[in-house]
C-alpha cells in the first residue's frame, strides 16, 4: 500500500453528542453510583468501553433495510432475506432467529443437554456457562495452554486443548451431547482460534460421534485473524474463511449484537433437521413464531446487511488495527496489557500494574474507577469481583485482574483512541497512589453488576 494510515472506512452522517464532564462531576457521579461503573448514568460517561455488544453504529444500508422490514407475523419477507444471508455465510440449512445470543444458547441447551451432561468449550462465555448449568450440565473449559500465558505471543491464544477434549470424551462416554468452540474466545481476551484448531476439534468430534457447535459472536474478527496470521489463508476473503470454518461444524449460536452489527438480535443455525425441529418447538414457547423469533422484521433486515458488513476487509482492517494501535501506544510506555491485542478489546493487567494492591482489595476494579474519574472512560473489571465469589459463598482470587476496554463497532475514531491512550498513561502516573476497594453490599450472584463498593482508604487516590 502506498500510504500507511489506516482510515476509518466510513463517513459520519449522524452524530450523537457526548457530554464533557469535570473530574469533580465524575467523582460525584461515581459516589452516587456506589463506586460501581455499571450503576453510572451513561450520559455521565465520555468514552464508553464497557462492552462491544449491541453498542455499534449501523450503516445507511442497515437503516434503509429497516424501512423495508416486513412485520407480518408469519412468512415475512424479511425472514427470507435474513435466512438467505445466514445460510450464505454459515452454510447451515436451518436458521432460527432469536432476540439475542443467550436465547439461542437457552434453546439449544434445553433441547440437547440433560442433567449430568458435560459440555466442553475452549472457554465458555458467562451466559453459555449459565445456560449449561441451568440444565444441570457441567460447563467444562478446555483452553489451550497458550491461552493462559498472558504474555506469550502465540497468534491463536483462543485455541482449544484438543488432547484434553479427547480425554474428556473418553472419560464421559454418552455424557457429552455437544462440543462448543467460541470464536473469538471472549473470556480469554478476545483471542482468535485457528482454522487448524477448529479442524482438529472437528476430527475428534467426528471420531466420537459428537456434534460441534460454534459460538460465532465474533466470527468475522476471527476470520480476519486467520487471514492475517495463519499460513495459507492470506489470499482468501474473510467470507470464504468464515464459510470454511462453519463447514467444520454442525451448527452455531450467534449474538448479532457483535459481528451482526446490530443493536439487538441473534440466531441458532444447524444442519440436523430433527434437532432443529425440536428447537423450533421451544422457540415458539419462549421467543415467537419461527419466521421472526424474538425480533421485529426490521431487526432481521438490519442483521442480514450487518453480517456482510462485518466481513468487509476495510472494516476489519480498521477494527483490528485500532485496538492494536492503542496496544502499541500503551506497551511503548510500559503499561502492562495482554498481548497480542485481541479483536474487540484491549485488556489492562492490573495485577502487574498495581502490585501494591492485594487481590482481596480488587485492584482491577479500583483501576477501572480511577480511569473513569480521571478520563471519563468506562471499562469493565474482569477479575476477582467478577469471578472471585464461589457458589458456596467463599471468595477465591481470580487468576487475572484485568480491565477490559471493549470497543463498540464503528463508533469511535482515531482521536478518541488517542485520548484513551493519553488518559491511561496519565493514570499510570498515579499508579503508586491508587488504593483498593472493599465490597459494602452485594447480591449472591453476578455481583459485579449491582454491588456497592467503597475505597479501603479515605480516598481512591492517596494524596
Ligand atoms: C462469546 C459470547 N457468547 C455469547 C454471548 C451472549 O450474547 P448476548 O449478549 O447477545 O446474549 C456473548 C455476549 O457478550 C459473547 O461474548
Amino acid at each position: 500500500m502506498k500510504f500507511q494510515t489506516i482510515i476509518e472506512p466510513f463517513r459520519i452522517k449522524t452524530v450523537e453528542p457526548i457530554r464533557q464532564t469535570t473530574e469533580a462531576q465524575r467523582a460525584a457521579a461515581l459516589e452516587a453510583a456506589h463506586h460501581n461503573v455499571f450503576l453510572l448514568q451513561a450520559e455521565d460517561v465520555l468514552i464508553d468501553l464497557l462492552t462491544d455488544s449491541g453498542t455499534g453504529a449501523m450503516s445507511v444500508y442497515q437503516w434503509s433495510g429497516m424501512m423495508k422490514g416486513d412485520e407480518s407475523y408469519a412468512g415475512a419477507r424479511s425472514f427470507a432475506v435474513f435466512e438467505s444471508a445466514v445460510r450464505d455465510i454459515t452454510g447451515f440449512a436451518h436458521v432460527i432467529p432469536t432476540h439475542q445470543g443467550r436465547a439461542a444458547e437457552h434453546i439449544l441447551f434445553s433441547t440437547m443437554v440433560r442433567p449430568g451432561d458435560v459440555v466442553p468449550n475452549n472457554t465458555h462465555f458467562d451466559t453459555t456457562r449459565a445456560n449449561v448449568q441451568d440444565r444441570g450440565g457441567v460447563a467444562l473449559d478446555l483452553p489451550a495452554p497458550e491461552a493462559r500465558a498472558p504474555h506469550s505471543a502465540h497468534p491463536f491464544k483462543g485455541n482449544m486443548d484438543v488432547e484434553a477434549l479427547e480425554r474428556t470424551l473418553v472419560d464421559n462416554p454418552g455424557r457429552v451431547p455437544l462440543v462448543m468452540i467460541t470464536v473469538t474466545n471472549n473470556s480469554e481476551g478476545g483471542q482468535p482460534v485457528s482454522l487448524e484448531n477448529v479442524r482438529a476439534v472437528r476430527d475428534v468430534c467426528t471420531r466420537y460421534g459428537v456434534p460441534l457447535f460454534i459460538d460465532a459472536c465474533r466470527f468475522a474478527e476471527n476470520a480476519w485473524f486467520i487471514k492475517t496470521r495463519e499460513a495459507g489463508y492470506a489470499d482468501f476473503t474473510p467470507h470464504e474463511i468464515a464459510r470454511a470454518m462453519f463447514a467444520l461444524a454442525d451448527g452455531c449460536t450467534m449474538s448479532a449484537k457483535k459481528d451482526g452489527m446490530a443493536n439487538i438480535g441473534g440466531f441458532l443455525a444447524m444442519n440436523d433437521p430433527d434437532v432443529s425441529l425440536r428447537c423450533r418447538t421451544r422457540l415458539v414457547l419462549t421467543e415467537g413464531f419461527p419466521t421472526y423469533g424474538g425480533l421485529a422484521g426490521y431487526d432481521l433486515e438490519a442483521i442480514a446487511v450487518g453480517l456482510y458488513e462485518a466481513l468487509d476487509e476495510d472494516y476489519l482492517r480498521y477494527r483490528v488495527r485500532s485496538i492494536a494501535y492503542l496496544g502499541e501506544k500503551l506497551t511503548g510506555a510500559d503499561v502492562p496489557i495482554i498481548t497480542p491485542t485481541g479483536g474487540h478489546a484491549l485488556y489492562l493487567d492490573a495485577k502487574r500494574w498495581l502490585p501494591h494492591i492485594p487481590q482481596s482489595q480488587y485492584p482491577a476494579w479500583a483501576l477501572s474507577l480511577v480511569l473513569y474519574v480521571e478520563g471519563g472512560i468506562r471499562a469493565a473489571e474482569i477479575g476477582s469481583v467478577m469471578f472471585g465469589l464461589q457458589s458456596d459463598g467463599s471468595e477465591r482470587p481470580s487468576d487475572f485482574e484485568l480491565v477490559r476496554l471493549a470497543f463498540p463497532r464503528r463508533v469511535y475514531t482515531q482521536s478518541h483512541v488517542d485520548y484513551v491512550a493519553e488518559a491511561v498513561l496519565h493514570v499510570g502516573t498515579l499508579a503508586d497512589r491508587i488504593r483498593g476497594v472493599r465490597i459494602v453490599q452485594s447480591p449472591p450472584v453476578l455481583r459485579h453488576f449491582t454491588s456497592h463498593f467503597a475505597p479501603v482508604a479515605d480516598r481512591l487516590i492517596a494524596r
